[in-house]
Protein backbone atom coordinates (compact mmCIF):
# COMPACT_ATOMS: atom_id res chain seq x y z
CA UNK A 1 0.00 0.00 0.00
CA UNK A 2 1.23 3.34 -1.04
CA UNK A 3 0.45 6.56 0.82
CA UNK A 4 0.64 9.57 -1.70
CA UNK A 5 -0.48 12.99 -1.31
CA UNK A 6 -3.37 14.07 -3.77
CA UNK A 7 -3.45 18.03 -4.89
CA UNK A 8 -6.71 18.74 -7.46
CA UNK A 9 -5.21 22.13 -7.58
CA UNK A 10 -7.30 25.37 -10.00
CA UNK A 11 -8.65 25.17 -12.99
CA UNK A 12 -8.96 21.73 -14.83
CA UNK A 13 -6.75 20.70 -12.30
CA UNK A 14 -9.80 18.18 -10.17
CA UNK A 15 -11.12 17.30 -13.89
CA UNK A 16 -7.96 15.55 -15.20
CA UNK A 17 -6.95 14.56 -11.41
CA UNK A 18 -9.50 12.92 -10.95
CA UNK A 19 -8.82 10.90 -14.48
CA UNK A 20 -5.20 10.31 -13.39
CA UNK A 21 -6.27 8.50 -9.91
CA UNK A 22 -8.93 6.06 -11.67
CA UNK A 23 -5.98 5.27 -14.07
CA UNK A 24 -3.97 4.94 -11.45
CA UNK A 25 -6.06 2.51 -9.46
CA UNK A 26 -7.41 0.83 -12.60
CA UNK A 27 -3.71 -0.55 -12.59
CA UNK A 28 -4.34 -2.24 -9.47
CA UNK A 29 -2.09 -0.39 -7.17
CA UNK A 30 -3.23 0.17 -3.93
CA UNK A 31 -3.21 3.57 -3.13
CA UNK A 32 -4.07 5.24 0.23
CA UNK A 33 -4.47 8.90 -1.52
CA UNK A 34 -4.41 11.58 1.04
CA UNK A 35 -6.38 14.45 -1.05
CA UNK A 36 -5.27 17.90 0.27
CA UNK A 37 -6.33 21.20 -1.12
CA UNK A 38 -4.50 24.04 -2.12
CA UNK A 39 -4.84 27.17 -4.88
CA UNK A 40 -7.09 29.67 -5.21
CA UNK A 41 -9.98 28.53 -4.06
CA UNK A 42 -8.74 27.75 -0.82
CA UNK A 43 -7.52 30.54 -0.70
CA UNK A 44 -11.09 32.42 -1.51
CA UNK A 45 -12.50 30.37 1.39
CA UNK A 46 -10.02 30.46 4.17
CA UNK A 47 -7.54 32.85 3.30
CA UNK A 48 -4.15 30.56 2.87
CA UNK A 49 -2.85 29.03 -0.37
CA UNK A 50 -1.41 26.39 0.97
CA UNK A 51 -3.13 25.15 4.52
CA UNK A 52 -0.55 23.19 6.97
CA UNK A 53 -2.12 20.31 6.21
CA UNK A 54 -1.12 20.55 2.38
CA UNK A 55 2.63 20.52 3.61
CA UNK A 56 2.39 18.08 6.70
CA UNK A 57 0.84 15.27 3.93
CA UNK A 58 3.75 16.37 1.38
CA UNK A 59 6.06 16.00 4.01
CA UNK A 60 5.12 12.91 5.55
CA UNK A 61 4.70 10.76 2.45
CA UNK A 62 7.54 12.21 0.39
CA UNK A 63 5.30 11.86 -2.54
CA UNK A 64 2.07 13.61 -4.59
CA UNK A 65 0.76 14.15 -7.73
CA UNK A 66 -0.54 17.34 -7.95
CA UNK A 67 -3.14 19.53 -10.42
CA UNK A 68 -2.20 22.98 -11.70
CA UNK A 69 -2.22 26.59 -8.99
CA UNK A 70 -3.44 29.31 -9.91
CA UNK A 71 -1.41 31.67 -7.44
CA UNK A 72 -4.11 34.55 -7.39
CA UNK A 73 -1.88 38.38 -7.11
CA UNK A 74 -2.37 40.12 -3.70
CA UNK A 75 -1.88 36.66 -2.15
CA UNK A 76 1.87 37.28 -1.22
CA UNK A 77 3.25 34.75 -3.12
CA UNK A 78 4.61 34.54 -6.59
CA UNK A 79 4.05 31.71 -7.12
CA UNK A 80 2.98 28.15 -4.90
CA UNK A 81 5.29 26.17 -7.29
CA UNK A 82 8.02 27.92 -7.50
CA UNK A 83 7.79 27.74 -3.42
CA UNK A 84 7.28 24.29 -2.98
CA UNK A 85 10.21 23.67 -5.58
CA UNK A 86 12.53 25.72 -3.43
CA UNK A 87 11.40 24.37 0.01
CA UNK A 88 11.80 21.14 -0.50
CA UNK A 89 15.02 21.47 -2.71
CA UNK A 90 13.33 19.46 -5.31
CA UNK A 91 16.09 20.71 -7.71
CA UNK A 92 14.99 18.64 -11.04
CA UNK A 93 12.44 19.18 -12.99
CA UNK A 94 11.65 16.44 -15.46
CA UNK A 95 9.59 16.42 -18.63
CA UNK A 96 9.33 14.10 -21.42
CA UNK A 97 8.37 14.76 -24.50
CA UNK A 98 8.06 12.35 -26.88
CA UNK A 99 5.79 11.77 -29.88
CA UNK A 100 2.36 9.81 -29.50
CA UNK A 101 1.42 8.04 -32.89
CA UNK A 102 -2.11 9.32 -34.07
CA UNK A 103 -1.09 12.65 -32.66
CA UNK A 104 -1.49 15.70 -35.53
CA UNK A 105 2.26 16.83 -35.04
CA UNK A 106 4.40 17.94 -38.53
CA UNK A 107 7.33 15.61 -36.33
CA UNK A 108 7.27 11.50 -36.10
CA UNK A 109 9.67 11.31 -34.03
CA UNK A 110 10.57 13.14 -30.90
CA UNK A 111 11.60 11.53 -28.06
CA UNK A 112 13.19 13.84 -25.64
CA UNK A 113 14.03 14.44 -22.01
CA UNK A 114 14.45 17.98 -20.26
CA UNK A 115 16.36 18.45 -16.97
CA UNK A 116 15.45 21.75 -16.01
CA UNK A 117 17.03 23.29 -12.73
CA UNK A 118 14.05 23.94 -10.77
CA UNK A 119 15.26 26.25 -7.74
CA UNK A 120 17.19 29.28 -8.73
CA UNK A 121 18.00 31.18 -11.55
CA UNK A 122 15.62 34.09 -12.91
CA UNK A 123 13.22 32.25 -10.97
CA UNK A 124 15.09 33.66 -7.46
CA UNK A 125 12.22 35.91 -7.18
CA UNK A 126 14.53 38.74 -6.29
CA UNK A 127 13.10 41.84 -8.02
CA UNK A 128 13.32 45.53 -7.51
CA UNK A 129 11.63 48.34 -8.67
CA UNK A 130 14.16 51.18 -9.21
CA UNK A 131 12.31 54.02 -10.15
CA UNK A 132 8.88 54.30 -11.81
CA UNK A 133 10.83 54.01 -15.57
CA UNK A 134 13.16 51.32 -14.18
CA UNK A 135 13.07 47.64 -12.59
CA UNK A 136 15.55 44.84 -12.02
CA UNK A 137 15.98 41.26 -11.14
CA UNK A 138 18.54 38.89 -9.98
CA UNK A 139 19.79 36.02 -11.84
CA UNK A 140 21.25 33.19 -8.99
CA UNK A 141 23.52 30.52 -10.52
CA UNK A 142 25.06 28.69 -7.63
CA UNK A 143 28.04 25.18 -8.12
CA UNK A 144 25.80 23.65 -5.81
CA UNK A 145 22.61 23.52 -7.41
CA UNK A 146 24.10 23.20 -10.82
CA UNK A 147 26.39 20.38 -10.52
CA UNK A 148 23.36 18.60 -9.09
CA UNK A 149 20.94 19.47 -12.00
CA UNK A 150 23.86 18.21 -14.45
CA UNK A 151 24.25 14.68 -12.46
CA UNK A 152 21.21 13.79 -12.61
CA UNK A 153 20.92 14.42 -16.25
CA UNK A 154 24.48 12.38 -16.79
CA UNK A 155 22.89 9.71 -14.36
CA UNK A 156 19.81 9.48 -16.00
CA UNK A 157 21.71 9.24 -19.71
CA UNK A 158 23.95 6.31 -18.36
CA UNK A 159 20.86 4.21 -16.78
CA UNK A 160 19.15 4.33 -20.23
CA UNK A 161 22.10 3.68 -22.45
CA UNK A 162 21.93 7.21 -24.08
CA UNK A 163 24.92 8.44 -25.21
CA UNK A 164 24.51 12.12 -26.13
CA UNK A 165 23.49 14.94 -23.91
CA UNK A 166 22.85 18.78 -24.79
CA UNK A 167 23.55 21.54 -22.34
CA UNK A 168 21.75 24.63 -23.07
CA UNK A 169 22.94 28.19 -21.96
CA UNK A 170 23.93 31.84 -23.39
CA UNK A 171 27.15 31.71 -21.63
CA UNK A 172 28.33 33.92 -24.38
CA UNK A 173 26.06 37.31 -23.16
CA UNK A 174 25.96 35.84 -19.54
CA UNK A 175 29.32 35.05 -18.91
CA UNK A 176 29.79 34.67 -15.08
CA UNK A 177 25.69 32.92 -14.32
CA UNK A 178 25.55 30.71 -17.53
CA UNK A 179 29.81 30.77 -17.44
CA UNK A 180 29.32 29.05 -14.13
CA UNK A 181 26.61 26.85 -15.16
CA UNK A 182 28.14 25.58 -18.41
CA UNK A 183 31.38 25.03 -16.39
CA UNK A 184 29.74 22.74 -14.17
CA UNK A 185 27.55 20.44 -16.82
CA UNK A 186 31.31 20.16 -18.23
CA UNK A 187 32.72 19.20 -15.19
CA UNK A 188 30.10 16.40 -14.55
CA UNK A 189 30.63 15.12 -17.99
CA UNK A 190 34.17 14.90 -17.49
CA UNK A 191 33.00 11.86 -15.02
CA UNK A 192 31.02 10.27 -18.16
CA UNK A 193 33.73 9.75 -21.27
CA UNK A 194 31.08 7.43 -22.93
CA UNK A 195 28.47 10.35 -22.95
CA UNK A 196 29.30 13.44 -25.51
CA UNK A 197 28.29 16.82 -24.13
CA UNK A 198 26.63 19.30 -26.77
CA UNK A 199 26.74 22.77 -25.95
CA UNK A 200 23.94 25.25 -27.33
CA UNK A 201 22.75 28.61 -26.77
CA UNK A 202 19.65 29.25 -26.25
CA UNK A 203 18.30 30.41 -28.96
CA UNK A 204 20.28 28.61 -31.76
CA UNK A 205 18.32 25.84 -29.82
CA UNK A 206 15.22 27.26 -30.17
CA UNK A 207 15.22 27.22 -34.08
CA UNK A 208 17.14 23.62 -34.08
CA UNK A 209 13.98 22.12 -31.90
CA UNK A 210 11.37 23.66 -34.84
CA UNK A 211 13.33 22.33 -37.48
CA UNK A 212 14.88 19.04 -36.47
CA UNK A 213 13.72 18.07 -32.68
CA UNK A 214 14.98 14.41 -33.51
CA UNK A 215 18.41 15.07 -32.84
CA UNK A 216 17.92 16.18 -29.47
CA UNK A 217 17.43 13.09 -26.60
CA UNK A 218 18.61 15.34 -23.45
CA UNK A 219 18.69 18.30 -22.41
CA UNK A 220 19.95 20.05 -19.55
CA UNK A 221 19.59 23.69 -18.39
CA UNK A 222 18.42 26.51 -16.82
CA UNK A 223 15.30 27.28 -14.63
CA UNK A 224 14.03 29.69 -17.35
CA UNK A 225 15.23 28.35 -20.43
CA UNK A 226 13.69 25.35 -19.46
CA UNK A 227 10.54 26.42 -18.38
CA UNK A 228 9.95 27.86 -22.31
CA UNK A 229 11.62 24.90 -24.01
CA UNK A 230 9.48 23.01 -22.35
CA UNK A 231 6.29 24.34 -23.70
CA UNK A 232 7.96 24.82 -27.22
CA UNK A 233 8.79 21.22 -27.16
CA UNK A 234 4.99 20.23 -25.90
CA UNK A 235 4.17 22.12 -29.11
CA UNK A 236 6.52 19.83 -31.49
CA UNK A 237 4.86 16.82 -30.37
CA UNK A 238 0.79 17.81 -29.91
CA UNK A 239 0.39 20.76 -27.38
CA UNK A 240 0.64 20.85 -23.83
CA UNK A 241 -1.87 18.42 -23.10
CA UNK A 242 0.51 15.71 -23.59
CA UNK A 243 3.44 16.36 -22.06
CA UNK A 244 4.04 15.22 -18.05
CA UNK A 245 7.08 16.28 -15.71
CA UNK A 246 8.29 15.48 -12.38
CA UNK A 247 9.84 18.15 -9.62
CA UNK A 248 12.11 15.64 -8.14
CA UNK A 249 14.73 16.02 -5.21
CA UNK A 250 16.79 13.60 -3.19
CA UNK A 251 14.01 11.55 -1.36
CA UNK A 252 10.94 13.69 -2.36
CA UNK A 253 9.20 14.11 -5.84
CA UNK A 254 6.25 15.93 -6.70
CA UNK A 255 4.20 14.77 -10.47
CA UNK A 256 2.56 17.49 -12.00
CA UNK A 257 1.59 18.28 -15.88
CA UNK A 258 3.78 20.98 -17.83
CA UNK A 259 0.59 22.94 -18.24
CA UNK A 260 -1.37 25.10 -15.38
CA UNK A 261 -5.08 25.53 -14.90
CA UNK A 262 -6.18 26.93 -17.90
CA UNK A 263 -8.62 28.78 -16.82
CA UNK A 264 -9.96 29.30 -20.75
CA UNK A 265 -11.40 25.72 -20.60
CA UNK A 266 -12.14 24.44 -17.20
CA UNK A 267 -15.42 23.14 -15.74
CA UNK A 268 -16.62 21.69 -19.62
CA UNK A 269 -14.94 18.38 -19.31
CA UNK A 270 -12.77 18.94 -22.12
CA UNK A 271 -9.85 19.25 -21.25
CA UNK A 272 -7.13 16.46 -21.98
CA UNK A 273 -6.35 14.54 -19.41
CA UNK A 274 -3.43 12.95 -21.16
CA UNK A 275 -0.67 15.24 -19.39
CA UNK A 276 -1.13 14.56 -15.75
CA UNK A 277 -2.13 11.09 -16.46
CA UNK A 278 1.91 10.64 -18.28
CA UNK A 279 2.99 12.17 -14.77
CA UNK A 280 1.26 9.59 -12.50
CA UNK A 281 3.16 6.83 -15.06
CA UNK A 282 6.04 8.98 -14.22
CA UNK A 283 5.35 8.70 -10.77
CA UNK A 284 4.95 4.88 -10.63
CA UNK A 285 8.09 4.04 -12.26
CA UNK A 286 9.84 6.33 -9.82
CA UNK A 287 8.45 4.30 -7.22
CA UNK A 288 9.42 1.18 -9.20
CA UNK A 289 6.07 0.11 -10.45
CA UNK A 290 7.71 -0.22 -13.86
CA UNK A 291 4.95 -2.79 -15.05
CA UNK A 292 2.25 -0.63 -13.97
CA UNK A 293 3.51 2.36 -15.29
CA UNK A 294 3.74 0.66 -18.86
CA UNK A 295 0.36 -0.25 -18.68
CA UNK A 296 -0.81 3.43 -18.20
CA UNK A 297 1.80 4.09 -21.59
CA UNK A 298 0.24 1.16 -23.37
CA UNK A 299 -3.24 2.83 -22.49
CA UNK A 300 -2.78 5.99 -23.29
CA UNK A 301 -0.63 5.46 -26.68
CA UNK A 302 -3.79 2.87 -28.24
CA UNK A 303 -6.47 5.57 -26.95
CA UNK A 304 -4.70 8.41 -28.94
CA UNK A 305 -3.59 6.32 -31.97
CA UNK A 306 -6.75 4.69 -32.61
CA UNK A 307 -8.66 8.25 -32.32
CA UNK A 308 -12.00 7.29 -31.02
CA UNK A 309 -12.38 9.27 -27.86
CA UNK A 310 -9.94 11.67 -27.93
CA UNK A 311 -10.77 15.30 -26.98
CA UNK A 312 -10.87 18.27 -28.67
CA UNK A 313 -7.47 19.48 -28.51
CA UNK A 314 -6.13 16.99 -30.68
CA UNK A 315 -8.54 16.62 -33.02
CA UNK A 316 -11.47 14.92 -31.22
CA UNK A 317 -15.08 15.55 -29.29
CA UNK A 318 -14.77 13.10 -26.43
CA UNK A 319 -15.26 14.66 -22.89
CA UNK A 320 -12.67 14.33 -20.27
CA UNK A 321 -14.21 11.54 -18.95
CA UNK A 322 -14.93 9.81 -21.74
CA UNK A 323 -11.53 9.59 -22.91
CA UNK A 324 -10.50 8.31 -19.20
CA UNK A 325 -12.99 5.90 -19.77
CA UNK A 326 -11.43 4.80 -23.28
CA UNK A 327 -7.81 4.98 -21.80
CA UNK A 328 -9.03 2.17 -18.45
CA UNK A 329 -11.10 0.62 -21.18
CA UNK A 330 -7.83 -0.26 -23.53
CA UNK A 331 -5.54 -0.75 -20.64
CA UNK A 332 -8.18 -3.45 -18.88
CA UNK A 333 -7.30 -5.15 -22.49
CA UNK A 334 -3.78 -5.16 -23.70
P1 LIG B 1 -2.10 26.97 -19.39
O1 LIG B 1 -1.14 25.86 -19.57
O2 LIG B 1 -3.06 26.87 -18.29
O3 LIG B 1 -2.92 27.15 -20.77
C1 LIG B 1 -2.33 27.48 -22.01
C2 LIG B 1 -3.24 27.04 -23.17
O4 LIG B 1 -3.17 25.62 -23.29
C3 LIG B 1 -4.71 27.37 -22.92
O5 LIG B 1 -5.31 27.72 -24.14
C4 LIG B 1 -5.30 26.07 -22.41
O6 LIG B 1 -6.66 25.90 -22.70
C5 LIG B 1 -4.45 25.02 -23.13
N1 LIG B 1 -4.31 23.82 -22.30
C6 LIG B 1 -3.55 23.67 -21.19
N2 LIG B 1 -3.70 22.46 -20.66
C7 LIG B 1 -4.57 21.80 -21.46
C8 LIG B 1 -5.14 20.50 -21.42
N3 LIG B 1 -4.82 19.62 -20.46
N4 LIG B 1 -6.02 20.15 -22.38
C9 LIG B 1 -6.34 21.03 -23.35
N5 LIG B 1 -5.84 22.27 -23.45
C10 LIG B 1 -4.96 22.65 -22.50
O7 LIG B 1 -1.24 28.30 -19.28
P2 LIG B 1 -1.67 29.77 -18.84
O8 LIG B 1 -2.97 30.12 -19.44
O9 LIG B 1 -0.47 30.58 -19.14
O10 LIG B 1 -1.80 29.72 -17.27
C11 LIG B 1 -3.03 29.62 -16.56
C12 LIG B 1 -2.75 29.58 -15.06
O11 LIG B 1 -2.05 28.38 -14.71
C13 LIG B 1 -1.90 30.73 -14.53
O12 LIG B 1 -2.48 31.18 -13.31
C14 LIG B 1 -0.55 30.11 -14.27
O13 LIG B 1 0.15 30.74 -13.24
C15 LIG B 1 -0.95 28.70 -13.87
N6 LIG B 1 0.12 27.72 -14.13
C16 LIG B 1 0.32 26.78 -13.18
C17 LIG B 1 1.26 25.80 -13.38
C18 LIG B 1 1.45 24.77 -12.31
O14 LIG B 1 0.68 24.70 -11.36
N7 LIG B 1 2.43 23.91 -12.42
C19 LIG B 1 2.08 25.73 -14.61
C20 LIG B 1 1.74 26.76 -15.58
C21 LIG B 1 0.81 27.72 -15.33
MG1 LIG C 1 5.87 26.70 -17.61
Amino acid sequence: MYNITLIPGDGIGPEVISSAKKIIEATGLKVNWDIVNAGINVYKKKGVLIPNKVFESIEKNKIALKGPITTPIGSGFRSINVMLRKKYDLFSNVRIVKTIPGVNSPFKNVNLIIFRENTEGLYSGIEKKISDNSAEAIKIITKNASLKIAKTAFNYAKKNNKNKITVVHKANIMKLTDGLFLDCVRKISKEYPDIKLQEIIVDNMCMQLVMNPSQFEIIVTTNLYGDILSDLCAGLVGGLGLVPGANIGNNMAIFEAVHGSAPDIAGKNIANPTAIILSGAMMLNYIGETKKSNLILDGVSKTISEGKYITRDLGGSSSTTEMTEAIIENMLTI
